[in-house]
């Protein structure tokens, strides 16, 4: 059979990394396929200096249309990211009858439903697997692998250069504009890195996971996101002592009022698995009804670890490219189906258990009074630390865990603890899952 033709949108980070990986690994792959993967066509800035491809056999251009609409191009491969000019580009060759591959999180995310209805009608698909967690195969793991259970809830550490960061803050004490900027040079962050750390790369991820376990659409702008900027030592510390890590986890749960999703700094176990997952790696937790727990672990960013997700999909496309459309694996978890319309929670019906950190003045009767204001706001203190403060003074620093309840009495209990007298500044607050 004839090579298949596939035209490269980019070649940074991962379009340089797919490009090494399909020349590097033809031989194998095409004996897999059957058939040879030929990169026929790439568009990328400043093309003319690249030294991956032979020039000679595969057509540069720096306008990435001319790869959409080059009619011997069957599979265009986006890793372009962004939002708008990537939209233009997959929407038109969609138009245009070619299959996708996509590594843009973002994208799918936010315009997914968008681009899956056109390629449902032109008959063509569009495969996201290297969007979410990097390298790990999380999508095929729930399209396939799960497909028969009720997924009942997902956590994951979805962004590996949050996770660097939290690792090396923890291990080395180290500065978090440094460590980001260590990951930036090793190519893990986003061109904008508050995405990373501010929770919205992981926020994409955690959609388009949502969508495939629960049948949902796309809700990004539903989902509740908080960073991990505001994260200090002191925090990672005492939750050590406390036998706990702070993870920056996406998660997603179905109760019966509707699903949860939610990205944020997390107290867990430290003798859970995904505890001990450190450095740029990422690892999904999935409990189905059937299976019970199963963790996906893996490198969630970089050049090859992403394109060996990216590669994956191109080897799928030409696998299904001649099966019929209802012979494929649906490409998202919604179909015409009853679940599609199972509402998203507001963070605040949300129940969790917490960590608070306060500091208080140092004098007989305070800690009492800090207790009993939670009382009064119906939460149960689980345990209490108290612990002399670097700045010493006549304050101490009360670090409590408390038993689950509803974030919005939460909010309350904390806003009455900030208007006492014996409290100084304000109170932190992380949120604690048990993953069990
Ligand atoms: N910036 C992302 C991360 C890259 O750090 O996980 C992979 O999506």
């Amino acid at each position: 059979m004839d090579a298949v033709k596939v035209g490269l949108l980019g070649l940074g980070t991962v379009g340089g990394g797919t490009a090494t990986v399909l020349i590097r690994n033809a031989e194998e792959i095409q004996a897999r396929l059957g058939r040879a993967i030929q990169i026929s066509h790439i568009a990328g800035l400043d093309i003319a200096s690249q030294k991956i491809v032979d020039p000679v056999t595969t057509k540069l251009t720096e306008d990435a249309f001319e790869v959409v609409n080059d009619p011997e191009v069957e599979i265009v491969v986006e890793l372009i990211g962004g939002y708008t000019l990537a939209k233009d580009l997959v929407m038109k060759a969609i138009e245009n009858g070619k299959h996708v591959v996509t590594a843009n999180k973002a994208l799918i995310a936010t315009h997914g439903s968008e681009i899956l209805k056109a390629a449902a009608e032109q008959g063509v698909s569009v495969s996201y697997e290297a969007a979410v967690a990097g390298g790990i195969p999380i999508i095929k793991a729930m399209r396939e692998g799960l497909a028969g259970n009720q997924i009942q809830w997902i956590a994951g550490i979805i962004n590996g250069t949050g996770n660097f960061i939290l690792t090396e803050m923890r291990d080395k004490g180290r500065d978090f504009a440094d460590v980001l900027k260590e990951a930036q040079e090793l190519g893990y962050a986003e061109a904008d890195p508050t995405f990373d750390v501010e929770g919205i790369d992981a926020a994409h991820k955690l959609t388009i996971l949502a969508s495939l376990a629960f049948g949902i659409e796309l809700q990004f702008e539903k989902t509740y996101t908080e960073g991990i900027s505001k994260i200090t030592t002191e925090d990672v510390n005492y939750a050590e002592e406390l036998g706990y890590r702070i993870k920056h986890l996406g998660i997603t749960r179905k109760t019966d009022k509707g699903i949860e999703l939610r990205v944020h700094p997390t107290l867990i176990p430290e003798k859970r698995l995904i505890a001990n997952v450190d450095g740029v790696m990422n690892a999904v937790l999935v409990h189905g009804d059937a299976v019970g727990p199963t963790l996906y672990y893996g490198a969630g960013a970089g050049a090859e670890p992403t394109a060996s997700a990216v590669v994956a999909d191109i080897i799928d496309t030409v696998r299904t490219i001649d099966a019929p459309l209802h012979h494929k694996v649906p490409l998202l978890g919604f179909q015409d189906n009853a679940m599609r319309d199972t509402p998203v929670l507001p963070i605040d019906d949300v129940e969790t258990a917490y960590y608070l950190r306060m500091e208080a003045e140092d004098n007989p009767g305070v800690l009492a009074e800090v207790s009993d204001t939670f009382a009064k706001n119906s939460i149960s203190i689980e345990a209490v630390i108290q612990k002399e403060p670097a700045t010493g003074e006549n304050s101490v620093h009360l670090i409590m865990l408390t038993q689950k309840c509803v974030e919005s009495n939460m909010n309350r209990a904390i806003a009455a603890v900030e208007s006492l007298s014996s409290v100084q500044g304000d109170v932190v607050r992380i949120r604690m899952e048990h993953l069990d």
